[in-house]
């Protein structure tokens, strides 16, 4: 047996412990060879195809350790709908499927999220190609699985940076505002803020109220704080319902200012001098979690065995302290987003945070 892996979307750390994870169970377990793609789909469009022997990385034991991915990754050039130079789009597909046909593999692993999901199965139907998905993403936000690869380190960076605040805040009396990512979800700045401290945490799944949130800063003043901390998702909308961004990649915007924003806003009306840091790909880099390399480990291995059981169409998933695997029709219906009634948002809420109000319409849930 022969089988490919590549890694799609945008990267995070913990995808080089996958890679890992499904080289040492296809060679050591099974005998087979692994053959690794640059570029995700990309590399699928060269000619030859562009790739790497992945077999010898079997002893290569500092790959659990590194952050990034040695096969590279794409998050644009969705071959259905592809950028060509003229400006145009263009369908690929048929070539990227003569790309993968060319390699001679019995199966395909893709590392990726929702979006990337979608495309990877698309072209498994197209081309007749045996899938399994493996999640990964910082936002967390894959249905059925309560952890991607990714997130528990992004939730650690966020959480460092908490506490890296949280001593100058308090030395300068400050509002220190901390904008994290999330594509559409929350649950980075939910995870990071309970952890890190945060007396506001604002996601894209509530609607806040500028007026309250002044209030709510004002209070922790009156109490005798001289200092706040808010952590804010960078999908979090203007008061006006704006999505804050900084230009487009071509296909999708970009976020990023949102924390700036508020600044401008929180400082004007509480009078408290603030300040704004801006994670950004920080969160993506370096070295991944024990947890996240836990589950890039259980992930992988789980995904080479369903190979061998002609498991396809499958994705491997994190339910309950147990690696199992689901339809994969079922993870790309759309982003899990955080559920307004759960745990973790009555936790926060609990211990005198502001989160704002989940109006009913909004009410949103995490498939598990
Ligand atoms: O989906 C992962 C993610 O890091 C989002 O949180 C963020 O909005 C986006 O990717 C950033 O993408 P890019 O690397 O293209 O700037």
């Amino acid at each position: 047996m022969r089988i490919g892996i590549l890694t799609s979307g945008g990267d995070c750390a913990g995808l080089n412990a996958v890679i890992l994870a499904v080289v040492r169970r296809a060679v050591l377990g099974y005998g087979w060879d692994v053959v690794g793609i640059r570029q995700g789909t990309h590399g699928l469009l060269q000619r030859p195809p562009s790739v790497m022997p992945l077999n010898d990385q079997v002893n290569n034991d500092g790959m659990l350790r590194l952050g990034g991915t040695i096969l590279g990754t794409i998050n644009k050039g969705n071959p259905f709908n592809y950028p060509m130079p003229d400006g145009s789009f263009a369908d690929r597909s048929d070539e990227v499927i003569a790309g993968y046909k060319s390699l001679g593999l019995d199966a395909l692993i893709g590392i990726g999220g929702d979006g990337s999901m979608a495309i990877l199965r698309q072209l498994a139907q197209q081309g007749d190609i045996n899938l399994v998905g493996i999640p990964k993403t910082i936002d967390n936000d894959l249905a059925h699985t309560e952890y991607s690869v990714g997130f528990t380190t992004a939730v650690n960076v966020a959480v460092e940076a908490m506490d890296r605040l949280q001593p100058t805040a308090a030395s300068h009396d400050r509002i220190m505002i901390l904008e994290v990512m999330g594509r559409d979800a929350g649950h980075i700045a939910l995870f990071a803020g309970i952890a890190g401290g945060a007396d506001v945490i604002l996601i894209p799944e509530m609607d806040y109220d500028l007026e309250d949130l002044t209030r709510h800063c004002l209070n922790i003043r009156k109490r005798g704080r001289n200092h706040a901390l808010v952590i804010v998702a960078e999908a979090v909308k203007t008061d006006k319902g704006d999505s804050v961004t900084v230009g487009s990649d071509g296909q999708k915007a970009r976020y990023g200012g949102i924390g700036h924003w508020l600044a401008e806003e929180l400082g004007e009306r509480t009078g408290w001098e603030t300040r704004v840091t801006v994670l950004g790909h920080v969160q993506r880099g370096g070295t991944p979690s024990p947890r996240d390399r836990l589950v890039a480990s259980t992930f992988g291995v789980h995904a080479v065995d369903l190979i061998a059981q002609n498991k396809f169409d499958r994705v491997v998933a994190w339910q309950k302290r147990r690696v199992v695997d689901v339809p994969m029709a079922d993870v790309i219906k759309g982003p899990s987003l955080v559920d307004t009634g759960d745990t973790m948002v009555s936790t926060a809420i609990g211990l005198g945070a502001y989160m704002g109000t989940p109006p009913e319409h909004k009410r949103t849930a995490k498939i598990v």
